[in-house]
């Protein structure tokens, strides 16, 4: 199913780092929404706009299948999405609007603190845990590294520790979450941001009316904030 139905539907993260902004965003742009509504779809009060409050690794499919017509969405899980779907041979097709200005940080290899690393070469014949295995992967490639990439939905930063892996590939944003596993950030090996996608065969006339309305407040709250 796309969505059929007039009112455009915005998919934004449930809970987690990208959530409050996004709201604050939409709200920003004059978007009236029920807080404290805990739903899933959330109706905008004043415009012709649902919110969908999903998970964030859901929304990249979301709008690539057209069942959301926008997302609000890190660019790591975007380009993790998109490779896996190439690699699928599925469709993959969306575009960006905007980058935003939050949700900024990088998807970085940590080894143990104490470990002697040398470069990536060390990184030859090693376990390495991530939740980004294509991305992860495209980078070994390109540095001709042979590991093993280990697929872990969350807890990536105990798995040295768990004798799981030699080493992670995560997100890292202020670097507290590796300092209290002791691990030490190695490699940057993508930096992300939020975007604004659109799905690519938005055609709805009244749809393309509201975000040809909406896009100029966007830009206009992004300046604000510089
Ligand atoms: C990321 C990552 C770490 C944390 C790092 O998780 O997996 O847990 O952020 O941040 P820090 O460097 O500031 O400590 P995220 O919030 O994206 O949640 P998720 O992994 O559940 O999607
Ligand atoms: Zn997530
Ligand atoms: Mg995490």
């Amino acid at each position: 199913v796309t969505n059929e139905s007039q009112r455009l539907r915005i998919a934004i993260q449930k809970s987690g780092r990208l959530s409050q902004e996004s709201q604050a965003l939409l709200t920003s742009c004059g978007l009236k929404i029920n807080l404290r509504e805990q739903r899933l779809i959330a109706h905008v009060e004043n415009m012709p706009i649902d919110l969908l409050r999903v998970r964030d690794d859901d929304i990249p499919g979301l709008v690539m299948d057209g069942v959301c017509d926008l997302g609000i969405i890190g660019e790591n899980v975007l380009e993790e999405m998109s490779l896996q779907r190439q690699l699928d041979n599925e469709t993959y097709d969306y575009t960006v609007l905007a980058r935003l200005d939050f949700g900024g940080c990088r998807l970085s290899i940590a080894v143990p603190q104490e470990e002697n690393y040398g470069g990536v070469k060390n990184l030859e014949g090693k376990t390495i845990a991530t939740t980004y295995p294509r991305l992860l992967n495209r980078y070994l490639k390109q540095n001709g590294v042979n590991a093993r990439i280990v697929n872990l939905k969350g807890s990536v930063e105990v798995a040295p520790r768990a004798g799981l892996a030699d080493a992670i590939c995560d997100l890292v944003s202020t670097g507290a979450t590796l300092e209290a596993n002791g691990l030490k950030e190695v490699e940057v090996i993508y930096r992300s941001k939020a975007v604004l996608i659109q799905r690519r065969d938005l055609t709805d006339s009244t749809q393309l009316k509201l975000l040809k309305k909406l896009m100029p407040r966007i830009q206009g709250v992004m300046q604000a904030n510089e």
